[in-house]
Protein backbone atom coordinates (compact mmCIF):
# COMPACT_ATOMS: atom_id res chain seq x y z
CA UNK A 1 0.00 0.00 0.00
CA UNK A 2 1.33 3.40 -1.21
CA UNK A 3 1.06 6.26 0.91
CA UNK A 4 0.75 9.40 0.29
CA UNK A 5 3.85 11.19 -0.05
CA UNK A 6 5.48 12.17 3.46
CA UNK A 7 6.16 15.88 2.74
CA UNK A 8 2.25 16.21 2.22
CA UNK A 9 1.69 14.20 5.33
CA UNK A 10 4.21 16.20 7.21
CA UNK A 11 3.18 19.59 6.27
CA UNK A 12 -0.20 19.10 7.28
CA UNK A 13 0.61 17.59 10.54
CA UNK A 14 2.94 20.08 11.52
CA UNK A 15 0.13 22.82 10.55
CA UNK A 16 -2.61 20.62 12.25
CA UNK A 17 -0.01 20.72 15.32
CA UNK A 18 0.61 23.97 14.85
CA UNK A 19 -2.64 25.88 14.72
CA UNK A 20 -4.29 22.86 17.41
CA UNK A 21 -6.74 24.83 19.80
CA UNK A 22 -4.95 23.08 22.63
CA UNK A 23 -1.72 24.36 22.13
CA UNK A 24 -3.25 27.74 21.23
CA UNK A 25 -4.91 27.42 24.45
CA UNK A 26 -2.05 26.66 27.24
CA UNK A 27 0.64 28.33 25.44
CA UNK A 28 0.53 31.78 23.42
CA UNK A 29 1.33 31.27 19.99
CA UNK A 30 3.17 34.43 20.21
CA UNK A 31 6.03 31.81 21.41
CA UNK A 32 5.73 29.34 19.17
CA UNK A 33 7.31 29.25 15.57
CA UNK A 34 6.94 26.85 12.57
CA UNK A 35 9.92 26.42 10.22
CA UNK A 36 10.44 23.88 8.29
CA UNK A 37 9.77 20.04 9.76
CA UNK A 38 9.87 21.82 13.28
CA UNK A 39 8.11 23.82 15.71
CA UNK A 40 9.89 25.93 17.76
CA UNK A 41 9.06 27.88 20.86
CA UNK A 42 11.20 31.42 21.86
CA UNK A 43 13.07 31.91 25.16
CA UNK A 44 15.34 34.65 26.13
CA UNK A 45 15.71 35.44 22.20
CA UNK A 46 16.74 32.07 21.63
CA UNK A 47 14.83 29.54 19.24
CA UNK A 48 14.33 25.98 21.59
CA UNK A 49 13.66 23.07 19.20
CA UNK A 50 9.64 21.72 20.37
CA UNK A 51 9.13 18.86 18.18
CA UNK A 52 10.33 17.34 14.51
CA UNK A 53 8.27 15.33 12.60
CA UNK A 54 9.23 13.17 9.48
CA UNK A 55 6.15 11.51 7.43
CA UNK A 56 4.19 9.70 10.03
CA UNK A 57 6.26 10.17 13.43
CA UNK A 58 7.49 12.87 15.79
CA UNK A 59 9.93 13.18 18.51
CA UNK A 60 10.12 15.64 20.60
CA UNK A 61 13.22 17.76 21.02
CA UNK A 62 15.95 16.92 22.69
CA UNK A 63 16.91 19.87 24.57
CA UNK A 64 13.25 19.90 26.01
CA UNK A 65 13.61 15.94 26.77
CA UNK A 66 16.67 16.62 28.57
CA UNK A 67 14.98 19.29 30.43
CA UNK A 68 12.12 17.13 31.68
CA UNK A 69 14.82 14.70 32.97
CA UNK A 70 16.67 17.59 35.15
CA UNK A 71 12.88 19.24 35.50
CA UNK A 72 13.58 18.96 39.77
CA UNK A 73 15.95 21.93 39.45
CA UNK A 74 13.63 23.94 36.59
CA UNK A 75 11.64 26.59 38.30
CA UNK A 76 8.24 25.39 39.01
CA UNK A 77 6.73 27.47 36.39
CA UNK A 78 8.59 26.45 33.86
CA UNK A 79 8.50 22.83 34.64
CA UNK A 80 4.68 23.15 34.40
CA UNK A 81 4.94 24.97 30.89
CA UNK A 82 7.30 22.34 29.43
CA UNK A 83 4.96 19.43 30.67
CA UNK A 84 1.62 20.92 29.56
CA UNK A 85 4.00 21.93 26.03
CA UNK A 86 4.90 17.59 26.29
CA UNK A 87 1.39 16.93 26.95
CA UNK A 88 -0.28 18.56 24.60
CA UNK A 89 2.18 17.61 21.66
CA UNK A 90 1.77 14.07 22.44
CA UNK A 91 -1.84 14.20 22.73
CA UNK A 92 -2.27 15.83 19.22
CA UNK A 93 0.25 14.03 17.89
CA UNK A 94 -1.78 10.91 18.49
CA UNK A 95 -4.45 12.42 17.48
CA UNK A 96 -3.08 13.12 14.31
CA UNK A 97 -1.84 9.28 13.92
CA UNK A 98 1.82 9.93 14.48
CA UNK A 99 3.84 7.92 16.07
CA UNK A 100 6.44 8.68 18.51
CA UNK A 101 9.97 7.74 18.26
CA UNK A 102 13.20 7.85 20.18
CA UNK A 103 15.30 11.50 19.05
CA UNK A 104 17.96 8.83 18.44
CA UNK A 105 15.87 6.49 16.46
CA UNK A 106 14.06 9.49 14.34
CA UNK A 107 14.91 9.30 10.70
CA UNK A 108 16.12 5.48 10.60
CA UNK A 109 12.23 4.21 11.78
CA UNK A 110 14.59 1.18 13.06
CA UNK A 111 12.86 1.41 16.55
CA UNK A 112 9.68 2.74 18.13
CA UNK A 113 9.09 3.83 21.69
CA UNK A 114 7.87 1.58 23.92
CA UNK A 115 4.05 2.50 24.79
CA UNK A 116 4.29 2.41 28.64
CA UNK A 117 2.50 0.14 30.84
CA UNK A 118 -1.13 1.30 31.00
CA UNK A 119 -2.00 3.21 34.20
CA UNK A 120 -5.55 2.80 35.08
CA UNK A 121 -6.46 6.35 35.31
CA UNK A 122 -4.32 8.70 32.65
CA UNK A 123 -1.47 10.68 33.83
CA UNK A 124 -2.43 14.22 33.15
CA UNK A 125 0.03 17.56 33.65
CA UNK A 126 0.37 18.12 37.51
CA UNK A 127 -1.98 20.82 38.40
CA UNK A 128 -4.49 18.54 37.70
CA UNK A 129 -5.85 16.04 40.82
CA UNK A 130 -5.72 12.41 40.66
CA UNK A 131 -8.73 11.28 42.17
CA UNK A 132 -8.51 9.88 45.61
CA UNK A 133 -8.28 6.16 45.97
CA UNK A 134 -11.30 6.60 47.83
CA UNK A 135 -12.85 8.09 44.88
CA UNK A 136 -12.73 5.03 43.31
CA UNK A 137 -14.68 3.12 45.86
CA UNK A 138 -17.78 5.28 46.27
CA UNK A 139 -20.43 4.17 47.55
CA UNK A 140 -23.69 5.43 45.43
CA UNK A 141 -27.43 5.07 46.13
CA UNK A 142 -29.46 3.22 43.28
CA UNK A 143 -30.90 6.93 42.88
CA UNK A 144 -27.49 8.94 42.76
CA UNK A 145 -26.18 6.02 40.08
CA UNK A 146 -28.71 6.47 37.93
CA UNK A 147 -28.51 10.59 37.97
CA UNK A 148 -25.02 9.93 37.55
CA UNK A 149 -25.12 7.78 34.34
CA UNK A 150 -27.91 10.58 32.82
CA UNK A 151 -24.78 12.94 33.61
CA UNK A 152 -22.20 11.03 32.14
CA UNK A 153 -23.48 10.25 29.03
CA UNK A 154 -24.78 13.75 27.86
CA UNK A 155 -21.39 14.94 29.09
CA UNK A 156 -19.79 11.87 26.66
CA UNK A 157 -22.07 13.00 24.19
CA UNK A 158 -20.58 16.76 24.80
CA UNK A 159 -23.67 18.86 26.48
CA UNK A 160 -22.62 21.23 29.33
CA UNK A 161 -23.23 20.34 32.37
CA UNK A 162 -22.94 22.83 35.67
CA UNK A 163 -23.85 20.07 38.27
CA UNK A 164 -24.77 21.64 41.86
CA UNK A 165 -24.08 19.13 44.59
CA UNK A 166 -25.03 19.86 48.18
CA UNK A 167 -25.58 18.16 51.47
CA UNK A 168 -24.27 18.12 54.68
CA UNK A 169 -20.60 18.25 55.44
CA UNK A 170 -18.57 15.14 55.07
CA UNK A 171 -21.28 13.13 53.08
CA UNK A 172 -18.88 12.62 49.56
CA UNK A 173 -19.92 15.55 47.69
CA UNK A 174 -16.37 16.54 46.97
CA UNK A 175 -15.74 12.67 46.64
CA UNK A 176 -18.85 12.36 44.50
CA UNK A 177 -17.14 14.65 41.67
CA UNK A 178 -13.44 13.07 41.93
CA UNK A 179 -15.57 9.79 41.33
CA UNK A 180 -17.02 11.34 38.31
CA UNK A 181 -13.90 12.36 36.53
CA UNK A 182 -12.48 8.59 37.39
CA UNK A 183 -14.70 6.64 36.19
CA UNK A 184 -15.07 8.99 32.99
CA UNK A 185 -11.39 9.08 32.91
CA UNK A 186 -11.59 12.72 32.93
CA UNK A 187 -8.30 15.36 33.81
CA UNK A 188 -9.88 17.22 37.03
CA UNK A 189 -9.26 20.01 38.80
CA UNK A 190 -10.20 21.47 41.90
CA UNK A 191 -10.88 24.86 43.03
CA UNK A 192 -11.58 25.00 47.14
CA UNK A 193 -13.30 28.53 46.69
CA UNK A 194 -12.88 29.08 51.02
CA UNK A 195 -9.55 30.07 49.89
CA UNK A 196 -10.57 33.28 47.94
CA UNK A 197 -12.71 36.38 48.61
CA UNK A 198 -13.16 36.70 44.87
CA UNK A 199 -13.83 34.64 42.06
CA UNK A 200 -11.83 36.97 39.87
CA UNK A 201 -8.91 35.25 41.63
CA UNK A 202 -9.39 31.75 40.41
CA UNK A 203 -8.45 33.38 36.95
CA UNK A 204 -4.95 35.18 37.96
CA UNK A 205 -4.07 38.19 39.70
CA UNK A 206 -1.46 41.04 39.22
CA UNK A 207 1.88 39.84 40.80
CA UNK A 208 5.17 42.29 40.20
CA UNK A 209 7.92 41.29 38.08
CA UNK A 210 11.41 41.87 36.45
CA UNK A 211 11.44 42.80 33.24
CA UNK A 212 14.36 44.40 31.86
CA UNK A 213 16.25 45.17 35.48
CA UNK A 214 13.25 47.07 36.37
CA UNK A 215 10.08 45.81 38.65
CA UNK A 216 7.06 46.10 36.89
CA UNK A 217 3.26 44.32 37.90
CA UNK A 218 2.02 41.60 35.33
CA UNK A 219 -1.53 39.85 34.90
CA UNK A 220 0.04 36.39 36.22
CA UNK A 221 -2.33 33.61 35.17
CA UNK A 222 -3.67 30.91 37.23
CA UNK A 223 -3.97 27.48 36.70
CA UNK A 224 -7.79 27.40 36.68
CA UNK A 225 -7.91 29.03 33.20
CA UNK A 226 -5.51 26.23 31.70
CA UNK A 227 -8.15 23.65 33.39
CA UNK A 228 -11.46 25.50 32.07
CA UNK A 229 -9.52 25.36 28.62
CA UNK A 230 -8.88 22.10 28.53
CA UNK A 231 -11.01 19.60 26.72
CA UNK A 232 -13.32 17.54 28.99
CA UNK A 233 -12.13 18.14 32.14
CA UNK A 234 -14.05 18.05 35.00
CA UNK A 235 -13.79 21.81 37.19
CA UNK A 236 -15.43 21.70 40.83
CA UNK A 237 -15.62 24.65 42.30
CA UNK A 238 -15.36 23.47 45.67
CA UNK A 239 -17.51 24.84 48.70
CA UNK A 240 -18.84 27.35 46.53
CA UNK A 241 -20.91 28.81 49.07
CA UNK A 242 -18.00 30.11 51.13
CA UNK A 243 -18.06 33.05 48.17
CA UNK A 244 -20.25 35.63 48.49
CA UNK A 245 -22.93 34.97 45.61
CA UNK A 246 -21.74 38.71 43.70
CA UNK A 247 -18.47 36.82 43.04
CA UNK A 248 -20.18 33.62 42.31
CA UNK A 249 -22.56 35.30 39.79
CA UNK A 250 -19.62 36.58 37.95
CA UNK A 251 -19.21 33.33 37.13
CA UNK A 252 -22.43 33.02 35.30
CA UNK A 253 -20.85 33.32 31.41
CA UNK A 254 -18.74 30.42 32.47
CA UNK A 255 -21.85 28.51 32.86
CA UNK A 256 -24.30 29.29 30.46
CA UNK A 257 -24.30 29.57 26.68
CA UNK A 258 -21.29 32.26 25.82
CA UNK A 259 -19.03 29.75 27.87
CA UNK A 260 -16.16 32.33 27.45
CA UNK A 261 -15.24 35.41 30.42
CA UNK A 262 -13.67 38.52 29.91
CA UNK A 263 -11.63 38.66 33.25
CA UNK A 264 -10.73 42.39 34.39
CA UNK A 265 -6.44 42.50 33.57
CA UNK A 266 -6.56 39.66 31.46
CA UNK A 267 -5.71 40.64 27.82
CA UNK A 268 -7.77 37.41 26.16
CA UNK A 269 -11.03 36.34 26.42
CA UNK A 270 -11.04 32.76 29.09
CA UNK A 271 -12.89 30.36 26.50
CA UNK A 272 -14.25 27.23 27.89
CA UNK A 273 -12.78 24.09 26.31
CA UNK A 274 -15.60 21.39 24.68
CA UNK A 275 -16.99 18.65 27.00
CA UNK A 276 -15.52 20.94 30.22
CA UNK A 277 -18.32 19.72 32.86
CA UNK A 278 -18.79 21.86 36.12
CA UNK A 279 -19.67 20.34 39.41
CA UNK A 280 -20.00 22.89 42.26
CA UNK A 281 -20.41 22.03 46.08
CA UNK A 282 -22.49 23.50 48.81
CA UNK A 283 -23.50 22.71 51.94
CA UNK A 284 -26.85 24.22 52.17
CA UNK A 285 -28.72 24.84 55.73
CA UNK A 286 -27.97 27.56 58.74
CA UNK A 287 -25.35 25.10 60.77
CA UNK A 288 -22.74 26.87 58.49
CA UNK A 289 -21.13 29.48 59.98
CA UNK A 290 -19.18 31.39 56.98
CA UNK A 291 -21.59 30.47 54.41
CA UNK A 292 -24.16 32.09 52.24
CA UNK A 293 -27.17 30.74 51.19
CA UNK A 294 -27.15 30.44 47.16
CA UNK A 295 -28.99 33.01 45.33
CA UNK A 296 -31.68 32.37 43.16
CA UNK A 297 -30.08 33.41 39.91
CA UNK A 298 -26.81 31.05 40.53
CA UNK A 299 -28.98 28.48 41.48
CA UNK A 300 -30.79 28.56 37.74
CA UNK A 301 -27.53 28.68 35.74
CA UNK A 302 -26.96 24.81 37.38
CA UNK A 303 -28.25 22.03 34.84
CA UNK A 304 -28.61 19.39 37.54
CA UNK A 305 -29.19 19.25 41.03
CA UNK A 306 -27.71 16.35 43.06
CA UNK A 307 -28.50 15.60 46.56
CA UNK A 308 -25.77 13.69 48.84
CA UNK A 309 -26.44 12.63 52.20
CA UNK A 310 -25.97 9.98 55.37
CA UNK A 311 -25.81 6.66 53.55
CA UNK A 312 -28.08 4.04 55.00
CA UNK A 313 -26.15 2.11 58.12
CA UNK A 314 -25.78 -0.87 55.68
CA UNK A 315 -23.69 1.04 53.38
CA UNK A 316 -22.07 2.92 55.73
CA UNK A 317 -21.13 -0.62 57.31
CA UNK A 318 -19.56 -1.57 54.41
CA UNK A 319 -17.86 1.51 53.66
CA UNK A 320 -16.44 1.25 57.31
CA UNK A 321 -15.09 -2.25 56.83
CA UNK A 322 -13.81 -2.01 53.72
CA UNK A 323 -11.92 1.56 53.78
CA UNK A 324 -10.22 0.82 57.85
CA UNK A 325 -10.64 -3.15 57.96
CA UNK A 326 -12.49 -2.59 61.37
CA UNK A 327 -14.30 -5.62 62.20
CA UNK A 328 -17.52 -6.40 61.24
CA UNK A 329 -19.59 -6.43 64.52
CA UNK A 330 -17.60 -3.39 65.41
CA UNK A 331 -18.44 -1.43 62.31
CA UNK A 332 -22.13 -2.31 63.04
CA UNK A 333 -22.27 -0.37 66.45
CA UNK A 334 -20.40 2.70 64.87
CA UNK A 335 -22.79 2.76 62.19
CA UNK A 336 -26.06 2.25 64.43
CA UNK A 337 -25.00 5.14 66.59
CA UNK A 338 -24.21 7.05 63.64
CA UNK A 339 -27.69 6.52 62.45
CA UNK A 340 -28.86 6.85 66.08
CA UNK A 341 -27.16 10.70 66.24
CA UNK A 342 -28.80 11.43 62.78
CA UNK A 343 -32.07 10.60 64.06
CA UNK A 344 -31.88 12.63 67.11
CA UNK A 345 -30.93 15.54 64.71
CA UNK A 346 -33.59 15.13 62.03
CA UNK A 347 -36.47 15.41 64.37
CA UNK A 348 -38.76 18.38 64.81
CA UNK A 349 -37.45 19.32 68.01
CA UNK A 350 -33.85 17.84 67.72
CA UNK A 351 -31.90 17.22 70.97
CA UNK A 352 -29.02 17.21 68.75
CA UNK A 353 -27.76 20.34 66.26
CA UNK A 354 -26.09 18.62 63.80
CA UNK A 355 -25.93 14.62 62.64
CA UNK A 356 -22.67 13.17 62.06
CA UNK A 357 -20.86 12.77 58.84
CA UNK A 358 -19.11 9.76 57.34
CA UNK A 359 -15.59 11.38 57.13
CA UNK A 360 -16.14 11.38 61.02
CA UNK A 361 -17.54 7.62 61.08
CA UNK A 362 -14.62 6.72 59.44
CA UNK A 363 -12.46 8.98 61.14
CA UNK A 364 -13.45 7.09 64.24
CA UNK A 365 -13.09 3.93 63.10
CA UNK A 366 -9.31 4.56 62.93
CA UNK A 367 -9.53 5.37 66.42
CA UNK A 368 -11.22 2.49 67.26
CA UNK A 369 -9.03 0.35 65.91
CA UNK A 370 -5.91 2.02 67.80
CA UNK A 371 -7.89 2.25 70.92
CA UNK A 372 -8.34 -1.53 70.92
CA UNK A 373 -11.88 -1.09 69.83
CA UNK A 374 -13.44 1.27 72.50
CA UNK A 375 -16.54 3.34 70.90
CA UNK A 376 -16.63 5.71 73.78
CA UNK A 377 -12.88 6.44 74.11
CA UNK A 378 -12.68 6.80 69.96
CA UNK A 379 -15.83 8.95 70.15
CA UNK A 380 -14.13 11.30 73.05
CA UNK A 381 -11.45 11.57 70.89
CA UNK A 382 -12.92 12.14 67.77
CA UNK A 383 -16.30 14.08 67.74
CA UNK A 384 -17.50 13.96 71.20
CA UNK A 385 -16.15 17.37 71.66
CA UNK A 386 -18.05 19.04 68.35
CA UNK A 387 -21.52 18.74 70.74
CA UNK A 388 -22.22 21.11 73.24
CA UNK A 389 -21.85 20.20 76.64
CA UNK A 390 -24.10 23.63 78.02
CA UNK A 391 -27.27 21.92 79.61
CA UNK A 392 -25.29 19.23 81.92
CA UNK A 393 -27.64 16.62 81.52
CA UNK A 394 -29.93 17.46 78.80
CA UNK A 395 -26.99 18.71 76.67
CA UNK A 396 -25.92 17.79 73.21
CA UNK A 397 -22.75 15.73 74.64
CA UNK A 398 -24.61 13.67 77.21
CA UNK A 399 -27.15 12.85 74.66
CA UNK A 400 -24.36 11.68 72.64
CA UNK A 401 -22.72 9.74 75.20
CA UNK A 402 -26.10 7.89 76.11
CA UNK A 403 -26.46 7.29 72.70
CA UNK A 404 -23.31 5.73 72.57
CA UNK A 405 -24.62 3.47 75.57
CA UNK A 406 -27.72 2.40 73.91
CA UNK A 407 -25.92 0.90 70.96
CA UNK A 408 -24.01 -1.32 73.29
N1 LIG B 1 -20.87 7.58 49.54
C1 LIG B 1 -19.60 7.49 49.93
N2 LIG B 1 -18.81 6.49 49.52
C2 LIG B 1 -17.54 6.39 49.88
N3 LIG B 1 -16.94 7.26 50.70
C3 LIG B 1 -17.66 8.28 51.17
C4 LIG B 1 -19.01 8.48 50.81
N4 LIG B 1 -19.49 9.58 51.41
C5 LIG B 1 -18.45 10.06 52.11
N5 LIG B 1 -17.36 9.29 51.97
C6 LIG B 1 -16.05 9.51 52.59
O1 LIG B 1 -16.23 10.48 53.61
C7 LIG B 1 -15.18 11.44 53.60
C8 LIG B 1 -15.72 12.83 53.35
O2 LIG B 1 -16.17 12.98 52.02
P1 LIG B 1 -16.10 14.38 51.26
O3 LIG B 1 -16.31 14.10 49.82
O4 LIG B 1 -14.89 15.11 51.65
O5 LIG B 1 -17.40 15.09 51.87
P2 LIG B 1 -17.97 16.56 51.62
O6 LIG B 1 -17.28 17.11 50.43
O7 LIG B 1 -19.43 16.35 51.42
O8 LIG B 1 -17.69 17.31 52.88
C9 LIG B 1 -14.21 10.98 52.53
O9 LIG B 1 -13.22 10.19 53.16
C10 LIG B 1 -15.05 10.12 51.62
O10 LIG B 1 -14.27 9.16 50.98
MG1 LIG C 1 -15.92 18.67 50.40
Amino acid sequence: MKDEPPETKQTTAMRTLFESNELQAVLRVKYLVQDGDGIYYLRKGRRRQVVQVSGNRYTLAPELLQKEEQSERLPVSHRKKIKILFEVVRRVAEALGLKAVPYQDFGDGASQTQRQVEEPYPVFPEYFVRPSSEAADYHLSDQMRNSLTTVARLVEEGEKEVILITGPTGTGKTTLAEHFAFKLNRPLFIVDCGAYNDALNFFGAKDLAMKEGRQVIEWVEHEFVTAVETEKAVVVLDEANRLHPTYLNALFPLFDHRGRIFIPGMARPVMVAPGVTFFVTMNLGSAYTGTYQADSAFLDRMTRHLETNYLDPEQEKRLVVERTGLPTLHAERLTKLAARIRELAAREDPLIRMGISTRQILKTAEYMLRDRLNLEKAVRSTFLNNYSSEGGASSERATVLQAIQAVG
